[in-house]
């Protein structure tokens, strides 16, 4: 018999990029591909869990056996994943927009003499940081990731206790490591040593490995 060390577990994830509209046929985006997130829902699969995908848009096939909500923006994705609640586990692999046009044109923005379109930015809402500060439906396990392109460890140290989340997964998103939108990733698992609150933060770094590898691994992490 295959091993599913998460039967009858509940895992929300969250993956891709999300597009904030300037207008109707304008919007902001990242580099983000989705790899890494649709990985970790396989495995999730895999392994035995029920398992919920809110992604962005992006270029891959919907999981085998896996539930998947699309969605476009910062504000529909964290939409998706209130309702996706509860759930025992929920990972946050997407690359949110931080920001979104406040003043989002509803015609397509035409060129004038009067200058560049004065476009306005507002704070999107941080997905993670709310799921894990709920007080009702906080998942037992919250995971977050963040994608650094300098002072790796410290700044994922320092967005795991702002975001309140139990651990984080930290990668090297600078363009020469090919992580962004590439097959490949090398990450460092960030958690509390003695699952206390505030408890010190051990770091565990994995070698260079595929995302899904890196997939299969946290999953295991998971299950023990
Ligand atoms: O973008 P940032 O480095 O803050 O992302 C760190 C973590 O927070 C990631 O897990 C990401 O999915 C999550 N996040 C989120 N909603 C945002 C911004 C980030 O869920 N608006």
């Amino acid at each position: 018999p295959v091993p599913r060390p998460l039967a009858g577990k509940r895992v929300l994830i969250t993956a891709g990029p999300t597009h904030e509209p300037i207008d109707p046929v304008r919007y902001i985006a990242n580099r983000s591909s989705g790899k890494q997130g649709f990985a970790i829902a396989a495995a999730a699969q895999a392994a035995g869990a029920e398992v919920i995908l809110v992604s962005g848009p992006v270029d891959l096939s919907d999981p085998q056996g896996v539930t998947v909500k699309h969605v476009e923006s910062a504000r529909q994705m964290l939409e998706q994943v209130r309702a996706a609640l509860p759930a025992d586990i929920a990972i946050f692999a997407a690359a949110v927009a931080d920001w979104r046009v406040a003043n989002e044109g509803e015609q397509k923005l035409k060129k004038t003499s009067a200058g560049m379109p004065p476009l306005q930015l507002v704070e999107n809402p941080d997905i993670l940081a709310t799921i894990a500060k709920l007080t009702d439906q906080r998942p037992p396990l919250v995971i977050g990731f963040a994608a650094e392109t300098e002072h790796l460890i410290d700044n994922a140290k320092s967005k795991l206790a702002r975001k309140g989340c139990d651990w984080i997964v930290a990668n090297d998103v600078s363009p020469a490591t090919g992580v962004m939108g590439g097959d490949r990733n090398t990450v460092h698992l960030i958690s509390r040593k003695s699952g206390e609150k505030d408890g010190e933060l051990a770091v565990d770094s994995w070698p260079a490995m595929t995302k899904e590898q890196v997939a299969i691994e946290l999953v295991a992490h998971i299950a023990k």
